[in-house]
Parts: structure tokens; sequence; C-alpha cells
């Protein structure tokens, strides 16, 4: 009854965290693609042609439904595997909607016409890949009406997180977050729409300011996985074991895994 959770890298980890924590009973199996990442500055292309190869490891390890945690791959290639690529009996989710649901105070899978909502001002805080895309306010868009989006692509950051570098992490996030209020002075709310960037979120909410609502994803990823497994319980595949896969070198990944997480995790080669 396993259920996969995909990465470009060690952002997933976060949601990872999330999940097991709201599941406990199901076994996940996470895969790292460390030896590609970051992604955020690759082309939809290349995002769909990796995306695929994990997503089909980990139908191997037994899970039939895999959570892309990353927007990255959720944003340039989630669409295009629905469409094109997922067989039956096989499911491939995002992290986007479940992120855009809260922002518009709708219940999971409300698929009802696009209405104005609370929040009229919002920052968007994600990769190259994910901003040029423009997933964010086309999710959006068939849910809410009047929401200005102002999106920041945080170049660097996730290499900087990736190599344990958080003062240079730090310093990306300020400058970011500076960049983007010359922009948008006064954002009510706050999308840190990168799996990476809730180990920043501290930096985030210090230099946004207290008036500003961080939304971050692993808690709504978890809600929103737990309610759709309510519903559709013959998604949990067959695999047994829970584990960690990465394309990288295990001992680094493990190394580098361990200190954001503050827990042992061990990874073996996918
Ligand atoms: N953590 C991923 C995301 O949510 C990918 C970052 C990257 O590989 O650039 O976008």
């Amino acid at each position: 009854m396993a259920v996969g959770i995909f990465d470009s890298g060690l952002g997933g980890l976060t949601v990872l965290g999330a999940v097991a924590g709201r599941l406990p009973d199901v076994p996940f199996v996470y895969l790292g693609d460390n030896a590609h990442a970051p992604y955020g500055v690759r082309d939809p292309d290349d995002i769909f042609r990796l995306t695929c190869a994990g997503v089909e490891r980990l139908w191997e390890e037994g899970c039939d439904l895999v959570v892309l945690a990353c927007n990255t791959a959720s944003a340039a290639a989630l669409r295009r595997m629905q469409e094109t690529w997922v067989p039956e009996g096989k499911r491939v989710l995002g992290v986007f909607v479940p992120l855009i649901e809260a922002l518009t105070e709708r219940q999971w899978g409300d698929n009802s016409p696009p209405r104005e909502v609370a929040v009229k001002h919002v920052a968007l805080f994600a990769t190259p890949t994910t901003v040029s895309s423009r997933a964010f306010q086309r999710e959006l868009a068939f849910r809410a009406i009047g929401v200005d989006v102002e999106a920041q692509p945080c170049g660097g950051l996730v290499d900087a997180i990736e190599q344990g570098d958080m003062i240079l992490a730090e310093a990306l996030v300020q400058s970011h977050v500076e960049a983007l209020k010359r922009r948008m002075p006064r954002p009510e709310a706050a999308v840190l729409g990168c799996t990476h960037y809730p180990l920043m979120e501290e930096a985030f909410r210090v230099a946004l300011g207290p008036d500003v609502a961080v939304y971050s994803q692993p808690s709504l990823v978890a809600a929103s996985l737990a309610d759709y497994l309510g519903r559709h319980p013959d998604m949990l595949g067959p695999g047994v074991a829970s584990g960690f896969l990465t394309t990288g070198d295990p001992q680094a990944v493990s190394a580098r895994a361990t200190q954001f997480m503050r827990r042992g995790i061990r990874f073996r080669a996918a």
C-alpha cells in the first residue's frame, strides 16, 4: 500500500515529513533525482523526461500513486504526463492545487467556477522555470478572480540549499524578497512555491514581515493527500516498505538529508 514521493532533490523531504506525519500507517518511498538537480533552470522537455523516469522507478517500487513534491516538475511536466503518459491504474498528482485551494478558501476538489476571494495581492516565490511556466497563475485563474500575482524567480536558492550553504541561502532569500517588494510593496500573502523553500521559511517570514501570511506546502499537501486517499483507497499501491532512493551519490545525499531533516535518513541508489 505504498505511495511514491518524487522531487528533483531534497526539497520534497519537507513534504514527505508532513505526509508521513499525517498518514503514519502508509509506507512512503521517496525518490530524489539529485544527479539532475536543480530542475528549476532546465527546459520543460528535459523536466518531462527526467520526471517520467523517476515516476517509473517509483512504480517499480509498488507505488501506483506518485506525488510530485516538486513545483517545477508539477508546473513544467504534470499536465503533459497526465494527458499523454500516465497509464490506466496509475496516478500522478502535483503540489500546486492543494496550495491554491487553500489560498482561495476552497474545499479539496471543489471545481465550481472562479469567484472573488479575500486575498488580492499575492507574492509567489518559485524557481525560474516554475515562474516562466505561469502554471500557478493558470491554476489560480480556474478558481479565483481579481487576484494580482507578482512572481519572483529565486535564482540560485535551490543550489545553495542543496549544497547546504545556508548563509548564502539566507542572503538570497533577503534579496529576492526585496526585489519582489519593489514591485509589490504590500503583498497580503506569500506563496513558497518550491518544496525546498520551507527549509528557509523563517528567513522568508523575517524578510516579509509580520503582516504577510506565508503559505507553505507541506501541511496543505498532507491534508489534501489524506483526503484523496480517503476517497481513492484503491490507489494505495502494492509496495509494503518505506525507503529513500536517489539518482545521486547515496552517501553524500544521506548526509545532507540528515542535516536538513535533523534525523538519520539513509538513501540507497535508485
Ligand atoms: N523542489 C523543487 C520545486 O518545488 C525543485 C527545485 C529545483 O530542482 O530547481 O520546485
